[in-house]
């Protein structure tokens, strides 16, 4: 079982080089770094993005803040291409569960990435809104757990298990930190993972040797005290 990799970017001039690179798989934005990248209408800047993404999977968020603004900007962005996963916050700003919203949607045979999820109880409210027939996945953040000293494994490990047997729901790695995520992720069988493009380059250089490790690092150093033209 293959581990996808996604580049979790809104770049267009980066989605343009990753979308014809074999190790991504595909994309995944959120409003931040649609924000990031420049955009100054949402619909103009997805679409110009989807003319040259046409095939692989590309996820674009939806942000209003109540179900029935949420449906209403789910419809459309569906519309945009057939490539596209509508993306769909667990719970609004408020801490609500969007599950009527995921419900119906999912219904509709609408393809989505649940995201901001934190917890197996979480996923499994999620689990039990899905159509099994629809393709869904259900975004996990990793990183951001990690960086307030909470262990990401356990909810991945649960999640893996059982979303098992169905086959149209994938599990995503989210908020990728460092490219050992990557080795992580791949062992305990998470079929998708995210990654901002600085760690895609970094795991293109997997495998190196321990010689050449070490024998890089001294240069580095050495190359930077000839830079400074350091004496003691
Ligand atoms: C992906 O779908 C998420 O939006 C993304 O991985 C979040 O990453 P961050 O925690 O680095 O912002």
């Amino acid at each position: 079982m293959k581990t996808k990799i996604f580049c979790d970017i809104a770049d267009y001039k980066t989605i343009k080089f990753f979308n014809k690179k074999n190790i991504v798989d595909g994309f995944t934005t959120n409003p931040s770094l649609m924000r990031l990248a420049g955009a100054k209408n949402y619909k103009n800047y997805s679409i110009k993005i989807l003319k040259i993404c046409k095939k692989k999977p590309i996820s674009f968020e939806v942000f209003a803040d109540n179900p029935g603004d949420m449906l209403k900007q789910a419809y459309k962005i569906n519309k945009w291409g057939k490539n596209v996963y509508v993306k769909i916050p667990v719970v609004n700003s408020k801490g609500v569960f969007m599950g009527k919203v995921i419900k119906e949607l999912s219904a509709k045979k609408i393809k989505l990435n649940i995201t901001a999820v934190y917890t197996f109880e979480q996923v499994k409210k999620i689990i039990k809104c899905l159509n099994k027939n629809s393709k869904s996945i259900i975004s996990i953040f990793a990183g951001r757990m990690a960086d307030k000293g909470k262990d990401p494994m356990p909810i991945f490990k649960k999640s893996i298990t059982k979303t098992k047997k169905y086959n149209n729901i994938e599990i995503l790695w989210a908020s990728t930190r460092e490219p050992y995520n990557f080795l992580q992720a791949k062992k305990i069988k998470c079929n998708i993972i995210t990654m901002p493009p600085s760690i895609i380059e970094k795991i293109s250089s997997f495998g190196k040797s321990y010689k050449d490790l070490t024998i890089d690092t001294v240069k580095g150093f050495l190359n930077d005290s000839q830079k400074s033209k350091f004496k003691i």
